[in-house]
């Protein structure tokens, strides 16, 4: 049995559109490491909460459905219930649900145990709000990856156009402000910079430049027990 503690994580945090994702990916690509889209996670059970017809506030069943999801990550595709979701889960409507979802402690808790099962060797990176601060608080590297609110809505806009997902600008601009205010205002788990995460402003980055930016920060901090 591995101590998992023992295997190292890289932990990435930050608001909505932020880039972190994709700079999650390659990294651990890079690395060979598991990946972990914690987002992808709380889409998912919004989505199944509406299939199921329970409402984003019934905290109880909520949790209750976290525990018998079956979520199932295989290369860039999410499966649920052997249905694959990927793009489902990616409408900006789910995004906004899976915010509101995400305020209830019952659920966040449930979610831990999923999430930190995803730690094994030889190392996970973890895409998501409160990744060093809360589920792997002991990650060998923590990085707050963050951009300009508008290139964040600039970024949003282009990655919805690619699904054939429109959506307008200024109404993407708002949904962005309105999910960092209440990503930021919630009381458990808020969207917050931990002190001892590294700030990557990509505003002004490319993907790659990131990636390199995030890999020469992990190796120093291999290096540092
Ligand atoms: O990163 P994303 O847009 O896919 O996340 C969707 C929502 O899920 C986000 O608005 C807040 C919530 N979330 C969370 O609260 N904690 C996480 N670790 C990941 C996502």
């Amino acid at each position: 049995m591995v101590n998992s503690s023992k295997i190292p994580v890289i932990a990435i945090d930050g608001p909505s559109a932020s880039g972190k994702g994709t700079v999650a990916r390659l990294v651990a690509q890079r690395l060979g490491f598991h990946f972990l889209d914690s987002g992808a996670l709380y889409r998912l059970v919004t989505l199944a909460a509406i299939k199921a017809g329970i409402e984003l506030d019934e905290e109880a069943a909520l949790a209750r459905l976290v525990a018998t999801l079956d979520v199932r990550f295989e290369n860039d595709d999410v499966f649920s219930n052997q249905e694959l979701v990927t793009d489902a889960i990616r409408a900006e409507q789910i995004g906004v649900g899976a915010s509101q979802m995400a305020a209830l402690p019952a659920v966040r808790t449930a979610l831990l145990a999923r999430q930190r099962a995803f730690r094994q060797p030889p190392g996970l990176v973890a895409d998501g709000r409160d990744m060093g601060s809360v589920v792997f608080p002991d990650a060998a590297l923590k990085i707050y990856l963050t951009a300009d609110v508008e290139e964040r809505a600039r970024r949003r806009h282009k990655q919805l156009i690619e699904k054939g997902m429109d959506d307008n600008m200024t109404t993407l601009l708002q949904d962005i402000r309105a999910r960092d205010e209440r990503d930021r205002a919630r009381a458990v788990a808020p969207l917050q910079k931990s002190d001892d995460a590294s700030v990557l402003d990509t505003t002004r980055l490319t993907i790659d430049a990131a990636v390199e930016q995030v890999l020469a920060r992990y190796a120093v901090a291999k290096r540092v027990p």
